[in-house]
């Protein structure tokens, strides 16, 4: 059967960036407040998802040496599509000339993990490329007068390309897990704001990545010890330290990039991945464990060795 490899992967975010102390002159909050309860800094904000998208999507071609004429199926993970409909991915498709067919995944922030093993699944079943990308514009679904969301948002996009490999693939073991039953815990009506319970999406937040985490491991017959880097969803700093104490994964072994970018959904992991590669942190062989969880709730885990 084939596998499949990443061969490429490009990040895009807007020029602007916005500090914890440009939210505070507006609002009722302070740097320190929000550099101590969710660990961010600063955020990136502006664009479309399909401007971010086709940004990230172009530089991960580029990487790989392809273009838009050689990839199979695009699969944009989002959950701030541009329209309705279409799927923002149709606007990407154009955007880098995708020769195959294009869809959009909506998994709220696990989107970006869903997508990867869906499009596992594709050169599975022949594809020969996939294009995966996290796009997201949460700024266009936030109220910035309510210091509750506004603090925590960003704008960016990762993606990375598939490749069809007559050799072993590189996901060994995934793990996707959906309880509708907590949907209203993180929401946006049709023309209304994101709307978030912070406190109890953090108690399930830190369960289902440590649960999830550990099924996929188990399913590919290793342990966290045998993680060489684990790159979870950015949507707060405390989250993510206490699922990696749970999990036994040293700080060192774990990558943070939301004193950078803020919470950006699908796209924090892209942006992860991306910039652990950027800085060496991900060698050929390194077993590398991604796992999102967000609104649904939903959840996703991806054991991947890199290298394939
Ligand atoms: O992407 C996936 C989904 N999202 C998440 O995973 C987010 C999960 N939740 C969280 O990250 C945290 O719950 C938050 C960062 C959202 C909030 O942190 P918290 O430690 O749970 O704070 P809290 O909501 O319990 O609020 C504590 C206090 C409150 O004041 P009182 O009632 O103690 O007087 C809030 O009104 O902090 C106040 N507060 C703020 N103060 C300054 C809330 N937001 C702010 C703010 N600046 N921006």
């Amino acid at each position: 059967m084939p596998g499949a490899v990443v061969t490429g992967w490009g990040i895009a975010v807007p020029d602007k960036v916005v500090t914890n102390e440009d939210l505070s002159a507006r609002l009722d909050t302070s740097d320190q407040w929000i550099a101590e309860r969710t660990g961010i800094r600063e955020r990136r904000i502006g664009g479309t998802t399909a401007e971010l998208a086709i940004g990230a999507g172009r530089a991960a071609l580029a990487r790989a040496g392809r273009t838009g004429d050689d990839v199979d199926v695009l699969v944009l993970a989002t959950s701030t599509p541009d329209a309705l409909v279409p799927g923002t991915s149709a606007t990407v498709q154009e955007g880098l000339g995708v020769r195959g067919g294009a869809f959009d995944v909506n998994a709220a922030c696990s989107g970006f993990v869903y997508a990867l093993v869906v499009a596992h699944g594709l050169v599975l079943a022949g594809a020969k490329r996939v294009l995966v990308i996290g796009s997201e514009t949460l700024s266009q679904i936030t109220d910035w007068d309510d210091r509750s969301i506004a603090v925590l948002v960003g704008d960016g996009a990762g993606a990375v390309l598939l490749e069809a490999t007559d050799g072993p693939g590189q996901l060994l073991a995934w793990d996707l897990g959906a309880d509708g039953s907590l949907r209203h815990l993180l929401k946006c009506d049709h023309g209304g704001y994101l709307y978030m319970n912070g406190k109890e999406i953090f108690r399930h937040a830190v369960r289902v990545i440590v649960e999830s985490s550990q099924k996929a491991l188990a399913k590919a017959g290793l342990q966290t010890s045998d993680v060489d880097l684990f790159i979870p969803h950015q949507a707060n700093a405390r989250i993510i330290t206490a699922a990696s104490q749970r999990l036994g994964i040293p700080d060192d072994r774990c990558v943070v990039t939301i004193d950078r970018y803020g919470n950006t959904s699908s796209a924090s992991i892209p942006l992860a991945l991306a910039d652990a590669l950027e800085t060496d942190r991900i060698r050929p062989g390194a077993l590398v464990l991604l796992s999102g969880f967000g609104g649904g709730m939903t959840w996703a885990s991806a054991v991947l060795r890199w290298g394939g």
